[in-house]
């Protein structure tokens, strides 16, 4: 299935807050913070903690704190009331006085961090995902909402979960389906606002080209076609609406795809637009042209590539 569905959500806390994770943090599940970043801000931060005592402090397990007046972000684990070794990142894609999409993605091995559709940084675990039970976010933001979203997966034909065919696979998808090309994919309820899709694939070694289209269902529409030509380097975007096609739109400061190489797409589907990142770098926008998301529910991909894993959330 693939339809986004928090298991738990907050809405609009007041910051310092705190929550218990319900059920605890699983490899595969997300998190995603929506919030801003006042004018004033110093420094905020979001800990992955192991209980929420503050005498003796609990543990954190993963400490997310973005440090305006340095423009880092500083990630480290508290244990038994002692601080860890830093890992500092020198970006700071928070902007103060505007909003921000952080979303930390659950592995087993590690936590993955994007904002604002981008992939920032990852943070290894240093204690079991099992101890963690508690989200608390303190500092100077402004939170609108918070959701935990559990791993799910697109439905491949009738009822049958996105196979992957690697380790890297998540536990949800490994049972059925076929990964084999062209893909087809149905999103149950279609597209809607905050939607992230994630293509892992390797691309042909004599790949010509390949497509990831998002396509109106029961009809010929496609809302986003997403084309990247290897032999020439261009990665064309277009929607064919009404029997033809539009405006291509071709530019991008380089081509992020190479014959023979593994590549993760991530597409985000944001009021005005898709925002799409390959291997975590942001590439480009597109404007909505079908603006009702909803009509948007099929996911297709095909030509040179083996594709080994297809997620959505
Ligand atoms: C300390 C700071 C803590 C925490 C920690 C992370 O210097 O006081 O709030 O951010 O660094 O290593």
């Amino acid at each position: 299935m693939s339809v986004k569905i928090p298991k738990q959500t907050v809405l609009n806390p007041t910051i310092p807050m705190g929550v218990t994770i319900l059920g605890g943090l699983h490899p595969g599940e997300m998190v995603l913070i929506q919030g801003s970043v006042p004018a004033d801000a110093d420094r905020f931060q979001v800990d992955f903690m192991c209980g929420s005592s503050v005498k003796p402090r609990a543990d954190i397990a993963f400490h997310f704190n973005p440090r305006f007046t340095k423009n880092q972000i500083v990630c480290n684990t508290l244990q038994r009331e002692y601080w860890g070794r830093e890992e500092i990142h020198y970006v700071m894609p928070l902007r103060k006085g505007a909003g921000f999409e952080i979303i930390v993605l659950v592995e087993k091995d590690m936590y993955k961090v994007a904002i604002n559709g981008a992939h920032v940084l990852e943070y290894k675990h240093r204690i079991d995902l099992a101890k963690v039970d508690t989200l608390t976010v303190s500092g100077k933001v402004q939170i609108q909402a918070i959701g935990f979203i559990p791993s799910t997966s697109l439905t491949e034909g009738e009822g049958s979960a996105v196979k992957g065919s690697g380790a890297q696979a998540s536990a949800m998808l490994e049972d059925s389906g076929d990964l084999s090309l062209p893909f087809r994919g149905k999103m149950v309820k279609g597209l809607s606002l905050g939607q992230t899709i994630t293509v892992k694939g390797q691309v042909g070694i004599h790949s010509h080209s390949f497509g990831v289209n998002l396509r109106v269902g029961n009809s010929e529409d496609i809302a986003l076609s997403l084309n990247p030509r290897l032999k020439v380097g261009v990665f064309i975007r277009n929607s064919y609406l009404s029997d033809c096609w539009g405006p291509e739109e071709n530019t991008l400061p380089s081509f992020p795809f190479s014959p023979g190489d593994y590549f993760e797409m991530i597409i985000m589907c944001e009021v005005q637009q898709f925002k799409v990142a390959v291997n975590g770098i942001h590439q480009l926008n597109y404007k909505h042209r079908v603006q009702d998301l909803s009509r948007i529910n099929e996911l297709e991909i095909f030509g040179d590539l083996q594709l080994l894993e297809v997620k959505m959330w």
